[in-house]
């Protein structure tokens, strides 16, 4: 019988981490009766066991909160831990002393939540055979066993204002406006809020473009009297003969590679090409700060709930899921290391070429 669970945010921040939080805190303690302890930055947590436990009263209030209330980190594996040691750097398995952790606290399950890489982890402390939930978070909305991940919605309601915002200072100087948007190898925060802000040309990772057909799309509009033009750029987006831009790269990070800097690139070449003045806004972390819009919250509700209904029965080794408009669960096996990205021939490339965006191909 479970009698106290353990939760973590893992990864990087999204709208509606403190939603979930709340869900499951109320729902175990609560529905079930269960006792909760909160491990601090993520899998960090876990690790050099720095946790709170959970009072009633501790998630009233944050349900409109953005970040999350336990703190998180994207650069902590426990299966490969950094340790400094007289000085010098090694990366250990800590995943022994999580399960001895989880023990001496007489922790039942933990319930984990994040993307990719925190699944990862979950999956594989699973196969440890530590009792595990996930709960699947990120922005890119590139996990395949969901429909969708909470916080994506908000991130494309943030770049989709962005985007509003532009149009108007785009039309008053007859200039080309560049809006680059995160979502890693991804193109979904850039077409759906391409579509929603009404784009003239998206250019997403899973569509390489040629600059020239970009820059003909806004001569286009020119010569048909529309001085000025909108375009949303995927941080991950290459040309078809290139790569991505890297901006850095983070050696002790789980996943080294952090995209960003394509909006510069593509504003020169446009500029050169069309002789139209070309601004770039990078909307970077704003897509990750601030207050979750309702479908998220809504959304990090029906996990968090989920997470704790799965637990309650025993189902260990899964994560809960959006599949159509139901909440269900897939096993952590079936969810982890496969990328959901935009189908080039999928509805919304096909829908947003049919009001005129130009994808660059
Ligand atoms: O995965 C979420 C995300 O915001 C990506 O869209 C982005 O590429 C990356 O994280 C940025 O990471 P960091 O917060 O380490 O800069």
């Amino acid at each position: 019988m479970v009698k106290r669970i353990g939760v973590l945010t893992g990864g990087g921040d999204c709208p509606g981490l403190n939603a979930v939080l709340r869900a499951v805190v109320k729902t175990a303690m609560v529905k079930y009766g269960y006792e909760v302890v909160g491990f601090k930055d993520g899998y960090k947590g876990l690790v050099i066991n720095n946790f709170i436990t959970f009072k009633s009263g501790d998630v009233s209030g944050i349900l409109d909160k953005g970040g999350t209330i336990l703190g998180t980190s994207n650069r902590d594996n426990p299966f490969h831990f950094r340790v400094e040691k007289d000085g010098n750097v090694e990366y250990k398995d800590m995943s022994d002393r999580v399960a001895d952790n989880l023990n001496m606290l007489d922790i039942d399950c933990m319930v984990l939540i994040g993307g990719d890489g925190t699944l990862t982890s979950a999956r594989d402390f699973s196969r440890k055979g530590i009792k595990v939930v996930g709960v699947p978070k990120t922005i890119d909305n590139d996990l395949s066993a969901t429909d969708t991940t909470f916080g994506f919605m908000t991130a494309v309601e943030t770049a989709t204002e962005a985007i509003d915002k532009l149009h108007s200072t785009a039309e008053s100087h007859h200039r080309v406006m560049i809006l680059e948007v995160m979502g890693r190898y991804a193109g979904w925060i850039a077409i759906e809020s391409g579509i929603a802000g009404g784009a003239d040309v998206i250019l997403i990772p899973e569509i390489p473009y040629d600059i020239h057909r970009v820059a003909q799309k806004v001569m286009e509009r020119k010569n048909a009297g529309k001085s000025f033009s909108i375009v949303v750029v995927a941080e991950g987006a290459k040309p078809l003969d290139g790569e991505v831009v890297v901006s850095k790269v983070i050696s002790d990070s789980p996943d080294p590679v952090r995209l960003g800097g394509i909006g510069n690139r593509i504003a020169e070449e446009i500029e050169k090409l069309t002789r139209i003045e070309t601004r770039v806004t990078v909307l970077g972390h704003l897509q990750r700060g601030g207050r979750p819009i309702p479908y998220d919250r809504i959304l990090s509700t029906r996990y968090g709930v989920e997470a704790v209904e799965l637990v309650h029965q025993e189902k260990f080794g899964t994560m809960v899921s959006l599949q159509g408009n139901t909440i269900t669960s897939v096993s952590l096996e079936e969810a982890v290391g496969k990328l959901k990205t935009v189908p080039p021939d999928g509805e919304l490339v096909r829908i947003a070429k049919s009001v005129g965006v130009a994808f660059g191909d």
